[in-house]
């Protein structure tokens, strides 16, 4: 049997550390507020000479090495971002250049922070097909360049990293199980960045409305994530003739603790069995479950043969899982 299998990961972070106690004298916010409300103590921050592509090279360079493969044997190079180099080129082409993987074809796949799960389904299509053999899927994102500084409902929440994985088909039981992918464009209103492109180009008006920056109902977007994150977990445990107890560790979307901690709750499922970053790093968006997953690997909290639950729901809105036996 052949499956679709990670064959390494890699991740990255910005040096620079932004802790709760740094935005106390940045906006009317505390310490305590951030972490009782979403589980945040600290993001990191990139710099300004940094964009998502060196963020997301310097992930994909870590995963190919522990590949051990070249940059040339990648023959397809995709990248989750909301927050691309540039409108176009892609960012995946960026990295592309950057890591020298003179032989891949390279996209961008915009679908805020359930990128990562779109791209693992995208790439698995890939390598069914037999279209590719070596595909490199990166979440890079610097969500920082593109937050409010002056709002405290939106500026506490988000950092800055890349996670990156490579993926081949291979013979045994070891692979990816399963992808579920929803979405659902009516709810585009609760999370979005509006300014700068065709519907409001950058203009003095975008630019004094500060619609550059990311708009977010809070509340609302909480019960959605809660309600479909629920969602997308039942789909892949009952598709794979799962229950939750069956699941070694369950890797959600770091976005806010009460968020995994009401979606653990309605599964049933033990929060020692659900991996957190979110503390040291904030939602990283579609960089979040590649991030988190590399920890977990190389801490040796991922063993042979588990089972792995990834769930993520984002701007779109979209959510989305799968299933992944290790
Ligand atoms: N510090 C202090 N007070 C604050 C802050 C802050 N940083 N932010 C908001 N408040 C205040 C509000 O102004 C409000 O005050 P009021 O009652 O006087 O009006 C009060 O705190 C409560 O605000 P709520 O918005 O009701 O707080 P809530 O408990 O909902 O938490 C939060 C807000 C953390 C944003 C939460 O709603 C949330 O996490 N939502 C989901 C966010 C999310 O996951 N987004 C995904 C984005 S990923 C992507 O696609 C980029």
């Amino acid at each position: 049997m052949y499956q679709t299998k990670i064959i390494a990961t890699g991740s990255y972070v910005p040096e620079r550390v932004l802790s709760n106690f740094d935005l106390e004298k940045m906006v009317d916010t505390s310490d305590e507020w951030i972490r009782s409300r979403t589980g945040i103590a600290e993001r990191h921050i990139s710099s300004e000479s940094e964009a998502s592509s060196d963020l997301g090279a310097a992930a994909a360079q870590e995963a190919l090495k522990r590949a051990g493969l070249k940059p040339e044997e990648i023959d397809l190079i995709l990248v989750a971002t909301i927050t691309p180099d540039m409108f176009f080129p892609s960012t995946a082409c960026f990295i592309q250049d950057k890591i020298g993987a003179e032989h891949a074809a390279a996209f961008d796949i915009a679908a805020a922070c359930s990128g990562f799960i779109f791209g693992l389904s995208i790439a698995d299509s890939y390598l069914r097909s037999g279209a590719f053999k070596h595909i490199l899927l990166i979440g890079a994102e610097t969500l920082t360049k593109v937050t409010d500084w002056k709002d405290r409902n939106t500026c506490v929440l988000f950092g800055d990293g890349a996670g990156a994985v490579v993926l081949r088909r291979e013979e045994g039981e070891a692979g990816l199980l399963s992808t579920h992918l929803f979405s659902d464009g009516s709810l585009s209103a609760l999370l979005n960045l509006p300014g700068g492109g065709s519907r409001n180009p950058t203009s003095e008006r975008s630019l004094r409305q500060g619609l550059h920056f990311i708009k977010m109902n809070g509340n609302e977007t909480f019960k959605v994530a809660v309600r479909s994150l629920e969602q997308a977990c039942r789909e892949a445990l009952s598709h794979n003739g799962l229950d939750a107890s069956q699941i070694d560790l369950f890797i959600p979307h770091q976005a806010n603790y009460r968020i995994i901690q009401a979606v653990a709750s309605r599964l049933d499922f033990p929060l020692e069995r659900v991996y957190l970053t979110l503390e040291r790093h904030g939602n990283t968006s579609a960089a979040s479950i590649p991030l988190a997953l590399d920890e977990a690997v190389m801490s040796g909290r991922v063993k042979a043969k588990d089972l792995l639950l990834l769930s993520s729901f984002g701007g779109g809105m979209t959510w989305a899982s799968a299933v992944i036996r290790w």
